[in-house]
């Protein structure tokens, strides 16, 4: 088994001006759309990297959820600039866009199928190194291996999954978080602790992983709903939770929340349901809870968790009824629904959502069949058949009690 994580985090209260004490020639700045710029973070970085003696040049306007074509644009960018420092600042979506570019920059021969083969990436840092700088609470991008990049004329989202994209530096500052709209706070504070429940049952799970796992959970418990309400110290805690938890499951895997997340994100657009993926997280997670519970593993870690952050409880099964209210309640308290039925504007909780009925039965056989598929699925501690991921699934749509 192997374990990776960035050569350098440098974290804490001002961790981005770390970038003067960079040693290189020319660097790419990769960054989204306008908040960067606005709170004047992207200023700073441009800043930081010339006084290390830098000659810098922006590649801006990534687009949350990023696709192919600006993977492509980006790298041809910088097969012209020819960088050794590829820098990316903000969400998961630049970041992620960032690495993607990066194999393509290193291996021009490289085509995005070739990139979606898990553990198939040729050797990078040929060319350059690759500093992230997370402005978000929960992707935790900046120390793992993955990247998810859209292809939209399949409205598909695809992994890429190597341990070579393992950025070399993570800046984990808190000061970018402080800028972010609450919303974006509950969505990836709750995709950050679905990160850690996720990885610490997962088959891949491993003494380096647990402990990372556990921590960040704690921390999330403790500091999430505050973040939300706007308590800085929180949100300043936030920031190192979710790159704790990134830190386990890069190493540890993700499960069937992530697969089925992954799946209903973008399927009902036509009916004006983005799922986010943070909140789809949050209503997913407590259901498979009780389904992955089933297995004697899993029931097992899902009561050290409850113990771990003192839930209480007599047994395995009470501890387990314990951690999925837990996460219920927290749900309320961000304003997350807890179900696809109950999905509705700016993905607030409402009576009836944006997902008919009708529509969502009319597709869940292929929604089953895809999630099952997904790179997720096979670290999970159940492997569900297609009719027990439909019932599943099902239980995600009307909040109803997992008995199988
Ligand atoms: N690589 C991974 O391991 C991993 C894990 C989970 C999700 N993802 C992917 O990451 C993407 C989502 O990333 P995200 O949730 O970080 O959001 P994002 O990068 O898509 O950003 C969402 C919005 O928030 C704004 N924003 C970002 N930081 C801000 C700040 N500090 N203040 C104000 N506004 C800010 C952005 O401009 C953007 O409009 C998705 O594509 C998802 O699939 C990747
Ligand atoms: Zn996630």
């Amino acid at each position: 088994m192997r374990f990776t994580l960035p050569r350098d985090i440098y974290h804490g209260k001002g961790a981005i001006d770390e970038l003067k004490n960079f040693k290189g020639k020319k660097a790419m700045v990769c960054v989204g759309g306008s908040s960067m710029r606005k709170f004047g973070f992207l200023d700073r970085v441009i800043a930081n990297l010339e006084e290390a003696g830098m000659q810098v040049q922006l590649f801006e306007g990534i687009e949350p959820d990023p696709s192919v074509e600006t993977v492509m644009k980006g790298a041809a960018a910088m097969s012209e600039f020819q960088p050794d420092w590829i820098v990316a600042i903000g969400g998961g979506s630049p970041i992620d866009a960032a690495k993607a570019m990066w194999i393509k920059y290193e291996h021009p021969e490289c085509t995005f199928e070739d990139m979606c083969k898990v553990f198939g990436i040729p050797e990078l840092r040929r060319k350059a190194h690759f500093c992230a700088i997370s402005s978000t609470s929960g992707t935790a991008t900046e120390v793992t291996a993955f990247s998810i990049i859209t292809d939209y004329a399949k409205g598909i989202k695809y992994p890429i999954a190597d341990f070579e994209i393992t950025p070399d530096v993570a800046i984990v500052d808190p000061e970018l978080a402080q800028t972010m709209p609450k919303k974006l706070v509950a969505h990836t504070g709750m995709d950050a602790m679905t990160h850690a429940v996720e990885a610490y049952v997962s088959t891949a799970n491993s003494e380096f992983t647990d402990p990372l796992a556990l921590h960040a959970i704690e921390m999330v418990k403790e500091y999430l709903v505050d973040s939300f309400n706007g308590d800085e110290n929180a949100r300043n805690k936030m920031h190192d939770a979710q790159c704790l938890a990134g830190m386990a499951f890069s190493n540890a895997l993700l499960g069937i929340v992530h697969s089925m997340a992954h799946k209903t994100g973008a399927i009902f657009a036509d009916y004006g349901a983005h799922i986010i993926h943070g909140a789809a997280n949050a209503m997913y997670l407590p259901k498979v809870i009780a389904y992955n519970a089933k297995d004697p593993e899993a029931l097992k870690r899902y009561g050290k968790i409850a113990d771990f952050i003192h839930l209480g409880g007599k047994n395995d099964k009470e501890k387990v009824q314990l951690l999925i209210k837990m996460l219920r309640d927290m749900n309320d308290k961000l304003n997350i629904p807890h179900c696809i039925k109950n999905y509705g504007k700016d993905s607030y909780p409402c009576e009836q959502g944006f997902v008919p009925e009708a529509v969502f039965l009319e597709r869940l056989p292929e929604i089953a069949k895809n999630a099952i598929l997904d790179a997720c699925t096979g670290s999970n501690p159940r492997q569900p058949n297609q009719k027990e991921m439909e019932d599943l699934l099902k239980c995600c749509y009307y909040d109803t009690e997992v008995n199988f």
